[in-house]
């Protein structure tokens, strides 16, 4: 690496210029495009030189107040473009081309398909034009798109359209303006050929606002469901915090070449095809939730984010943990609230858990970046969210209501700080928000040892933190957080439900009065995002009585997990064989049964080891599996059947449950790798009118060796070659199998006619799938290190942010056993000696080596 610079939080200035607005003017063609970028300017600061941010872009014309600029007057290096001496208001115009379609990176104006596109958060638009590409300048944006009538029928930017230009025989043009300022990194262009599909919204004070989806031709069926979840979405936000959608004009383009879910550009999402085209026959039941929360996310961000956005980049939990918790919070209403709470925990320890324990652990306001694209992380987001919902457990509905009313009418149309937003927080409650503030600055997963006793009648809790030393060579302190407890008494009934305020390194609670000790119910609905140490817990018990159905589902799999290490030591774990059965008999919701009959996953349980080895846990897992397939196999196959109804692809609740646990049974009884779940997998992929339960179908059939695989699988890539979206399925199916040989067949994947390297949704189901396939990635042979290391030095070439996503599965290194530590260590040192190694892998890569 030549230059790494390392951009600090304390080093941050404001900028020492205002665009006030901004005038584009982009000529699309097959070969270049042209930009023209003409700009008001103002200086706020006593400075002599404006500094504008440039990536790879050629320079065509510069003029300043309509006077071309010698070469005299301006400096160009790497990343800018210097204007020397400006005066204390100008006009600024600066012509430049790009080669869209040479973008490899998909980032700033680059092409997907036959369709132009934009991607610019966080340092995109630089690539397209020189501009002070930073989110503290705000400023009003006109854009006229000129492009081939033929080709490009479809022209959209940011804001409304203003003019339609007609008039130049085989080209067009549109002329978009949007009123709101905004960051460029908020930009957006589209041109091609779409379908769309239209409808339209009346805000709460009567505005019609037109909604448009653009998609792929013969697409456009496939959008509907996109479509009522922003209806949903839309009108959700004016219910839940009193925001209305503030343009005419709302639209979406999806593409297939996406680095990420989706972009907020205002007026103008552009998102992953993944997250916009879903049917029965091509989307799972997982699918159509994704979709629902990803369009709601997006939405969200128009009031949390581009209303109010942020004052830099270290910000960025201000916009992305908010509107999390919003989408959530959306999701939750809109579905069942239970399954949707275990769900977000669930995937807040499989991702950012682990990687808060990692050495790419940051706290969710980090200090420093070398990319920030690196940034986009878990714990930005997902921890980011829980750090809001705090907030809210703490204040209430109607305070929490009152503080965000407050949030938005003092910082609208603001770039801010986190500090700004804990400052309208703190206007309507008592706690102590200074303390609360370290979840902003502190990172790592705060860990809490329960002890309890009882005495004459009081029974009391002992909570300390385990605070680590250092982290990253800072001291650590305690953190501040709601914890929701409940008591129990012998029969199961409550005695008691009480918010804790934890705050203290050791604290004890007493509780008075009490005829036994009672049972503790500790971190209901997971009110903070911390790990409990409780030893003695009677989970059967709690499996039993908790009314708390996330508590309840704690302990099923608090109780799973600890059977599975005592198989690994070869104790006997009868006890929680028989716990399950009874789980089985459960009168519940369906969705939610399907939960607590999951066994714990290996990244849950390899969390729970000093010294992380995968082979033990697999056997453990398989084993336990196994021996609850046999035990529980008539009961089991009766759930089947009760449930299995081949020809609904109904998306109701009652529908969705009855899949989910249908398939949750299959996939238990394919621990018996039998004749009969052969034949019932096999039958399921015939029969069945849903993509749901084929990929389960798929699942199971993968693991054997016979015929009925084979054809599966054959009929599977036939069927849909020619959609991308469910080939994305096919190849994470089979880089997640367990068969031997695996690295092999991986490796012949990559020239199957369908695959493309380019494409990051490809590359992430195969690749990225058999990088979290840990029996193969982490093999004590090396290869599958080798593998996944030469794929990253080769994609970092053409595409960086996907490379050092990737190079994320090496992450676990420090805490891997000996063998493979060093496997992996020679792996790593090849992978950052590359001749020209990007910022982004090598930030992630070294970090990991440190
Ligand atoms: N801001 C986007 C979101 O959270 C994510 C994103 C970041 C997309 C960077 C592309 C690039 O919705
Ligand atoms: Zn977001």
């Amino acid at each position: 690496m030549s230059e790494v610079k390392e951009i600090f939080l304390k080093d941050y200035k404001e900028p020492d210029f205002n665009i006030e607005s901004v005038n584009l003017t982009f000529e699309l063609f097959e070969d270049e495009t042209d930009v023209t970028n003409i700009m008001k300017i103002e200086k706020l600061d006593n400075v002599s030189d404006l500094v504008l941010d440039a990536g790879e872009l050629e320079l065509k014309e510069i003029v300043l107040d309509g006077e071309v600029l010698g070469s005299d007057r301006y400096i160009t290096s790497e990343e800018t473009l210097t204007i020397l001496n400006v005066p204390q208001n100008f006009i600024l115009e600066i012509r430049n081309k790009i080669y869209p379609q040479n973008n490899t990176e998909l980032e700033g104006l680059y092409k997907s398909g036959a369709i132009f596109c934009t991607q610019n958060e966080p340092e995109g638009f630089r690539r397209i034009t020189p501009y002070l590409d930073r989110p503290d300048v705000m400023s009003v944006f006109t854009t006229t798109v000129i492009a081939d009538k033929e080709k490009y029928p479809i022209l959209l930017s940011n804001g409304n359209k203003i003019h339609c230009h007609e008039s130049f025989d085989t080209r067009h043009g549109v002329t978009w303006h949007d009123p709101h300022p905004k960051p460029s990194y908020l930009f957006a262009l589209v041109a091609g050929d779409l379908d769309f599909i239209t409808d339209s919204f009346t805000t709460a004070s009567g505005n019609e606002v037109e909604l448009n989806i653009y998609v792929d031709k013969g697409n456009s069926q496939k959008a509907t469901h996109a479509m009522a979840s922003l209806i949903n979405a839309m009108k959700w936000d004016e219910e839940k915090y009193g925001r209305e959608y503030d343009l005419d004009i709302y639209n979406i383009v999806a593409v297939d070449s996406f680095n990420m879910g989706a972009m907020e550009n205002k007026g103008l999402n552009i998102f992953n095809s993944a997250y916009v085209l879903a049917d029965a026959d091509t989307a799972t039941d997982a699918n159509f939730m994704g979709i629902e929360s990803v369009i709601a996310h997006e939405y969200f961000h128009n009031w949390t984010g581009n209303r109010i956005t942020c004052k830099n980049w270290f910000q960025l939990t201000l916009k992305e943990g908010l509107t999390v918790f919003r989408d959530q919070s959306f999701s939750a209403d809109l579905n069942s609230k239970e399954v949707q709470r275990i769900d977000d925990v669930k995937a807040l320890r499989e991702r950012q858990f682990v990687e808060d324990a990692s050495p790419t652990a940051h706290p969710i306001q980090p200090k420093s970046y070398i990319s920030m694209n690196n940034f986009y992380t878990a714990t930005v987001y997902e921890k980011g969210a829980e750090v809001i919902r705090m907030i809210h457990t703490m204040l209430g509905d109607e305070n929490y209501r009152k503080a965000t009313d407050l949030y938005f009418e003092s910082f609208d149309g603001q770039a801010v700080t986190t500090d700004d937003f804990l400052w309208a927080m703190k206007q309507n409650g008592e706690f102590d928000l200074e303390h609360f503030k370290l979840w902003y600055d502190q990172s790592g997963t705060p860990t809490l040892q329960v002890t309890e006793s009882f005495e004459n009648g009081t029974y009391a809790l002992t909570l300390a933190q385990k605070i680590p030393n250092k982290v990253g060579g800072e001291t650590q302190k305690a953190m501040y957080f709601p914890l929701k407890i409940a008591l129990l008494d012998k029969d199961g009934n409550e005695i008691l439900e009480k918010m804790l305020i934890i705050s203290k390194e050791s604290e004890t609670f007493r509780f008075d009065d009490l005829v036994a000790k009672p049972t503790l119910s500790i971190n209901r609905d997971f009110s903070a995002p911390i790990i409990i140490d409780h030893q003695g817990v009677d989970y059967p018990f709690l499996m039993k009585h908790d009314q708390n159905s996330f508590t309840r589902y704690e302990a099923a799999q608090e109780f799973a997990g600890q059977s599975m290490f005592k198989l690994i030591d070869g104790e006997d774990i009868s006890e929680f064989v028989d716990a399950y059965g009874y789980l089985l008999d459960l009168e519940l919701d369906l969705s939610y049964k399907a939960l607590l009959l999951e066994l714990p996953s290996i990244t849950t349980l390899m969390q729970k080891q000093e010294v992380v080895d995968f082979e033990p846990l697999y056997e453990a897992k398989e084993k336990l599996s196994m021996m609850i397939a046999q035990r529980y196999e008539t009961k089991l196959l009766e759930l089947y059947t009760q449930n299995n109804e081949p020809n609904n692809s109904e998306l109701d609740s009652l529908s969705i449950g009855r899949r989910a646990l249908k398939n949750r049974v299959l996939t238990l009884l394919g621990a018996l790798k039998s004749e009969k779940v052969l034949t019932l997998a096999k039958e399921q992929y015939d029969n069945t009118v849903t993509m749901t339960d084929k990929v389960v179908a798929l699942d199971v059939l993968e693991m054997f060796e016979e015929s009925e695989r084979v054809e599966a699988f054959e009929d599977f890539y036939n069927k849909y070659k020619n959609n991308t979206l469910v080939m994305n399925k096919y190849f994470a199916l089979l880089a997640a199998s367990s068969r031997d040989g695996l690295l092999q067949r991986v490796q012949d994947l990559q020239s199957d006619a369908v695959y493309d390297e380019k494409v990051p949704n490809l590359v992430r189901s195969l690749i990225g799938v058999f990088a979290r396939n840990y029996k193969y990635f982490h093999k004590k042979d090396g290869s599958g290190y080798d593998f996944v290391a030469n794929k990253i030095i080769e994609i970092d070439k053409f595409n960086p942010q996907m490379a050092s996503g990737l190079a994320g599965a090496f992450k676990i290194y420090p805490k891997m056993n000996e063998k493979n530590k060093n496997l992996m260590e020679i792996t790593l040192k090849c992978v950052i000696s590359t001749q020209g190694l990007s910022k982004n892998t090598f930030e992630i890569v070294n970090k990991i080596l440190k």
